[in-house]
């Protein structure tokens, strides 16, 4: 009500600022009180601001104000406090035999979460957070019982720490399958032939005449590494290629593609990024999921 007084007051009392748009002019009505108060006041709360908590930019940092404020250390501190009471649990993890740490409950209390944890924040963009299942191609999903390299803790552990067909660790699991098709190994028919078998010992549609002689084709030139059944070898990470698992894709097409081109997947290693008490949590927890051996 006051505000409409004051605006309705005669023009005579308050007088115009002088500027007049097609008649209109505007009147140079006082700042109403309690607005003034509260604009001071936000000034005077600035300066006490400025001077208690962090405030002006300096080149390096801003200047620390009198009462030393600081999230970064508040989370510091945080983290040490976390650390600080882990560190029990994690010297055991580390110590401890790698077989003997799935059947332990109280260290699996403590790897099973933060196992969990590193997996979420280093794994899944590549693995997939397992639960749905959803992976690029070429990225094993973890979370099943179907294993390249092994499933045991011990496998499972080497895997982690040094990576796979990684330049950067000696120790990286490695193996590479021949280019059949573009270094010229395999003959296209003799390809073609070789991709039926695969699919009949998948147990997909197929050519039986073709895959008969891809029978042959698969015993000379690939069961060295897959196996005489084409179940797959882990020493050399060579998938089985009679289940409905598959890293690449298990239909014609896509088996075509890896017997030409062949396939080189890359995981890095993880020993110097993570310490070995997350890499033995992250073993404990894919292990404990779905399949560990
Ligand atoms: C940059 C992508 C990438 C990241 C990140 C990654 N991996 Fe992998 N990982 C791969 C690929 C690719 C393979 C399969 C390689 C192959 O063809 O043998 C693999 C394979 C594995 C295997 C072997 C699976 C088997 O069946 O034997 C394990 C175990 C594994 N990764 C664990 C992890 C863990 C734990 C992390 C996180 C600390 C991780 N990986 C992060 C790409 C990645
Ligand atoms: C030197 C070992 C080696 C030989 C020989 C070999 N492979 Fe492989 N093969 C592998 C490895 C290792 C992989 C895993 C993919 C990778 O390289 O990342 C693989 C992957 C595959 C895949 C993809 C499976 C999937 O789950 O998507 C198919 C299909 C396959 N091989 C078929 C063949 C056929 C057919 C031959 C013979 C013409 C052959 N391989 C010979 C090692 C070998």
């Amino acid at each position: 009500m006051c505000a409409k007084q004051v605006t309705k007051a005669p023009k005579a009392e308050v007088g115009t600022t002088g500027h007049s748009w097609d008649g209109i002019e505007e009147l140079n009505n006082p700042l109403p009180r309690w607005w003034v108060w509260v604009f001071y006041a936000t000034i005077v709360w600035a300066i006490g601001y400025a001077i208690a908590y962090p405030a002006w930019p300096l080149i390096k940092g801003a200047t620390p104000g009198l009462l030393h404020a600081s999230t970064r250390a508040d989370v510091e501190a945080e983290i040490k406090r976390f650390d600080d009471a882990n560190a029990g649990i994690k010297a055991k993890l580390v110590a401890a035999d790698l077989t003997a740490i799935p059947a332990d409950k109280e260290l699996m209390a403590y790897a099973e979460p933060a196992g969990a944890s590193v997996f979420r924040t280093n794994c899944a963009q590549c693995h997939g957070s397992g639960a749905a299942g959803v992976q690029g191609k070429g990225y094993p999903n973890l979370l099943d019982n179907d294993w390249l390299w092994g499933g045991d803790m011990e496998a499972i552990h080497t895997t982690i720490t040094h990576g796979i067909r990684n330049t950067s660790d000696p120790d990286a699991r490695y193996s590479e399958m021949p280019k059949f098709g573009v270094d010229g190994l395999l003959e296209p028919a003799q390809i073609d032939a070789v991709v039926e078998h695969v699919l009949a010992i998948s147990g997909q549609e197929h050519d039986a005449t073709l895959a008969a002689t891809g029978a042959q084709v698969f015993a000379e030139n690939c069961a060295a590494c897959h196996g005489d059944q084409g179940k797959g070898d882990r020493n050399v990470g060579a998938p089985n290629l009679t289940d409905a698992i598959w890293l690449y894709g298990g239909d014609r097409d896509t088996i075509k593609h890896t017997v030409t081109y062949a396939r080189f997947g890359v995981m890095p290693a993880w020993a110097g990024r993570l310490s070995e008490d997350e890499i033995r949590a992250v073993a404990a927890y894919v292990h404990s999921r779905g399949g560990g051996e």
